[in-house]
């Protein structure tokens, strides 16, 4: 779906991110926000280095764009280890795995990011490895083969998710610490942009930077990602500066509302409004009625849809709430009290 692809507050990573690497917070000091894990996590160093050992293996989740991968990398740099990044579908055979493993020096961090995605053979192998660091390999074939077991060096897992549900219950439970990393408040945001703008070297004022955080629907990824689009408005039609009023209309331009809200979203609203009375409506529903894909309406447009109050979980299905209507401008029927009515 090309229209999917353009989406800019699409909070999956896009080929233009690659220059979110300049962007991208090395060390906890720089990492802006998060507050609870930042201090979980300098503890969790402090101790592994007081001991001299490797990091617990360590379990981010939450939705795209927060941060998890940049908290790997920052985790391999306050320890000063090598980061070996992978992903659950990158590794098919457990002999792929293997043969990262064997490559591992100690103290290691292997960031396995979509770690849900990883192949049942495959977590197999990763279980005895991160529990007692030793991998059993078979030598040979048929009635000769045989298994050996290796001694691997103490490593650390990095496991990132955005679907903590589909990770299996014994992968879990290897994980020595697990954070969910939630969306990021106004303020941070604000910080977060003004860095980046800093680091872009753009002008800006603190109304452009408000303006910009406002809409990025607490996702750094896309905070970012708009102010690239509100710089290059800005060189175009304005003088350079970003202001509130030329965040404002270049955010306009993009079809992003006041809320953060862009077509797909008030799409899905009005579909649980209009085509199904307000809901409750299934999730695969209403992806089949706005062409896209249950994932992307899963992972990106329902989570902020919730978390902004405007849907509803229910057993049997999402329903819109009064503030979607007030927000759509439409008027509210309470199902609830029509049916009370007859
Ligand atoms: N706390 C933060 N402060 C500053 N920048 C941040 C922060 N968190 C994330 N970013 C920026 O947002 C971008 C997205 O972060 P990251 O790639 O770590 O997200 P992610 O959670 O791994 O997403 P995905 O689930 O899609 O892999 C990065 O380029 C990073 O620069
Ligand atoms: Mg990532």
């Amino acid at each position: 779906m090309t229209e999917e692809n353009d989406r800019i507050i699409d909070s999956k990573p896009k080929p233009e991110d690659q220059f979110d690497s300049a962007l991208r917070p090395g060390y906890l000091e720089e990492l802006i926000g998060q507050e609870q894990i930042k201090e979980n996590l300098k503890i969790l160093i402090e101790a592994a280095k007081l001991r001299s050992e490797a990091l617990d293996h360590v379990l981010f989740y939450g939705p795209p764009g927060l941060g998890k991968t940049t908290l790997a990398h920052i985790l391999a740099n306050e320890m000063g280890v090598s980061i070996k990044v992978t992903s659950g579908p990158a590794i098919e055979r457990a002999g792929d795995l293997a043969a990262i493993l064997t490559n591992l020096h100690a103290g290691d961090i292997l960031f396995i990011d979509e770690i849900h995605r990883l192949g049942r053979v495959v977590e197999e192998v990763l279980y005895p490895a991160m529990e007692d660091f030793s991998l059993d390999i078979v030598i040979g074939k048929g009635p000769a083969a045989r298994s050996i077991r290796l001694k691997l060096p103490h490593f650390t897992v990095v496991g990132a998710t955005t679907r903590l549900a589909l990770v299996t219950s014994p992968l879990r439970a290897r994980f020595g610490a697990t954070y969910r990393l939630d969306y990021y408040q106004i303020d941070p945001l604000v910080e977060i942009v003004e860095r980046g703008a800093g680091l872009l070297q753009v002008e800006s004022s603190s109304d452009g930077l408000l303006e910009i955080a406002r809409r990025a629907r607490g996702t750094p990824r896309i905070a970012l990602r708009m102010l690239r689009r509100v710089r290059d408005y800005a060189q175009v039609r304005a003088n350079g500066k970003i202001t509130g009023e030329v965040a404002q209309a270049a955010l306009d331009l993009l079809n992003i509302d006041g809320q953060g809200l862009d077509d797909l979203d008030r799409r899905v609203l009005l579909c649980v409004i209009e085509k199904y009375d307000g809901g409750p409506v299934g999730l695969n529903t209403i992806a089949a009625s706005v062409s896209e894909e249950p994932d992307t309406i899963m992972d990106v447009v329902e989570p902020y849809l919730l978390q902004l109050g405007y849907l509803e979980r229910t057993s049997q299905g999402r329903q819109a709430t009064r503030n979607a209507y007030d927000h759509l401008g439409l008027d509210f029927r309470d199902a609830s009290a029509q049916q009370k009515l007859f």
